[in-house]
């Protein structure tokens, strides 16, 4: 477990916690980042599969595209970065909608917002937290399940991300995806990805696809030396094992006791009272 506290690892921005690793000058540069109508942004709120769909999208693409980095992720030269790829480009992004830098909205750029239920998403970031030495020291759930409904934690509050993407739920040019449909039907939810994106992709290739893509196949890929472009996505950590824990549905109920349900549910209809995709979260 780390030592490092806090505040040597965390600092604020727009309200907002942001690891050290997320440069001030980079956060303040992104409203004027100059985007491509072609970027495709993979949005998500931490642990909620980012790595998983980031290994799907790559598969789809049969002409060569980067994956980076998150756009928040690194210092200001990362902007020059990207500006400098000559590839397609595939952004991953922990932002808030209103974080985004507003040329990936003025030019109407593909965005895939993948969300995953909170109580998962919570014990996911636990286990992040302790053991990933670049975060700040969590000692037990019971003072993590805190910070998360207290939105202390890195990008904030789960609920202010995602209802700040579900405002633009109507817009053509973002997909909704969940991480649980993922887990229920991949294929289903490679097809949609495919027709959003407008790639052809016959059955065969859905089913090679969904066959490298499971939760087996990613981890154990994460120990070959050509492992899959994917795995860059996380700027948090080089030891992939942290990633691919146990992607599993409802590992909350091996965490949650039922006080701190009661209290999670409680707070949870309360933010998402407005939700009309609140109902959309399976447990
Ligand atoms: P757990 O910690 O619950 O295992 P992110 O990529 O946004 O950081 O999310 C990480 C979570 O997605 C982890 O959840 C990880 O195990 C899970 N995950 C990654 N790849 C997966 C896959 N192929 N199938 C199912 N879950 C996966």
């Amino acid at each position: 477990m780390s030592n490092s506290t806090e505040a040597e690892l965390i600092h604020m921005f727009k309200g907002i916690p942001f690891t050290t690793r997320s440069s001030p000058e980079l956060l303040k540069s992104l409203d004027t980042f100059d985007a491509r109508e072609d970027d495709v942004l993979l949005v998500s709120y931490p642990k909620s599969g980012t790595h998983w769909l980031a290994g799907v999208i790559t598969k789809l693409y049969d002409t060569e595209v980067t994956i980076t980095s998150p756009i928040e992720f690194g210092d200001i030269s990362k902007l020059e970065e990207l500006n400098n790829l000559s590839t397609k480009r595939i952004i991953p992004t922990h932002l808030d909608y209103n974080m985004l830098p507003p040329n990936f909205k003025k030019k109407k750029c593909k965005m895939i917002y993948i969300s995953r239920n909170p109580k998962d998403t919570a014990v996911s970031m636990y286990h992040y937290y302790r053991d990933n030495p670049n975060l700040p020291t969590v000692d037990t759930w019971t003072a993590f399940f805190d910070l998360f409904l207290k939105g202390n934690v890195v990008c904030g509050s789960w609920f202010d991300h995602f209802l700040s993407w579900e405002e633009h739920e109507d817009d053509k040019n973002i997909l909704f995806l969940f991480y649980e449909d993922m887990k229920k039907d991949l294929p289903k939810v490679v097809k949609k990805i495919a027709l959003f994106l407008s790639l052809n992709a016959s059955d065969k290739d859905i089913q090679d696809i969904c066959s490298k893509s499971s939760f087996s196949e990613m981890k154990n890929d994460t120990e070959k030396e050509n492992s899959d472009p994917s795995h860059t996505v996380c700027a948090l950590t080089s030891n992939r094992k942290l990633i691919f824990r146990k992607g599993a549905v409802g590992d909350w109920k091996n965490h949650f006791t039922p006080k701190q349900n009661r209290r999670f549910e409680e707070i949870f209809n309360e933010k998402m009272k407005l939700s009309k995709m609140a109902k959309c979260f399976i447990y």
